[in-house]
């Protein structure tokens, strides 16, 4: 099980890199997320969150009745105007939800460990929830930063407390 990255971590914040190449190596490292997806009880896990800044998630809202699906260099080219709030967490800001307002319907266009390129049209409810809860990961982006300001001040403390156990960590 790899090492989830916490929030106050700066790989949290980088612009992933896009991947190029398709090999064993990134065949292993997505069989290895997606177990270690499983192991933390996550509906979604992206690679920086284990200490790759590269453009890679995989998703399963099912909680394995399903094969998850792997997100390489996802673009979400549709969102609805139509928004929905939703109770997200994510395993990189342990023990903070926050309702968040996110599209209701999304369409992307990703790329699986294999290098096939595929499309999601028009998806919704949780799958559509967690593929843009990851994908803003490969951009830097957390959920709480999605959060209404108000609800942002309440978890403020919260926060710098995260921020501060992950300064002291790499210090000792
Ligand atoms: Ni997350």
């Amino acid at each position: 099980m790899a090492d989830i990255r916490i929030y106050g971590d700066p790989i949290l914040r980088k612009n992933a890199g896009s991947i190029t190449v398709f090999d064993d190596e990134l065949k292993a490292f997505v069989k290895q997320m997606k177990e270690d997806m499983y192991k933390s009880d996550g509906v979604g896990l992206a690679a920086p969150q284990v200490g790759r800044s590269i453009r890679l998630s995989v998703v399963d809202p099912t909680g394995g009745e399903e094969e998850p699906y792997v997100l390489i260099n996802p673009e979400i080219f549709y969102f609805s105007k139509e928004e929905e709030d939703y109770n997200e967490g994510c395993l990189s800001v342990p023990d903070i939800t926050l309702q968040i307002k996110r599209p209701s319907v999304i369409s992307v266009r990703a790329k699986d460990e294999m290098g096939n390129e595929y499309t999601l049209e028009k998806i919704e409810g949780l799958l559509a929830r967690a593929i843009q809860h990851e994908t803003d990961h490969l951009n830097g982006i957390l959920f709480v930063d999605r959060a209404s300001v108000v609800r942002r001040q309440l978890i403020s403390g919260k926060l710098k407390k995260l921020a501060k156990s992950h300064h002291n960590k790499s210090k000792a």
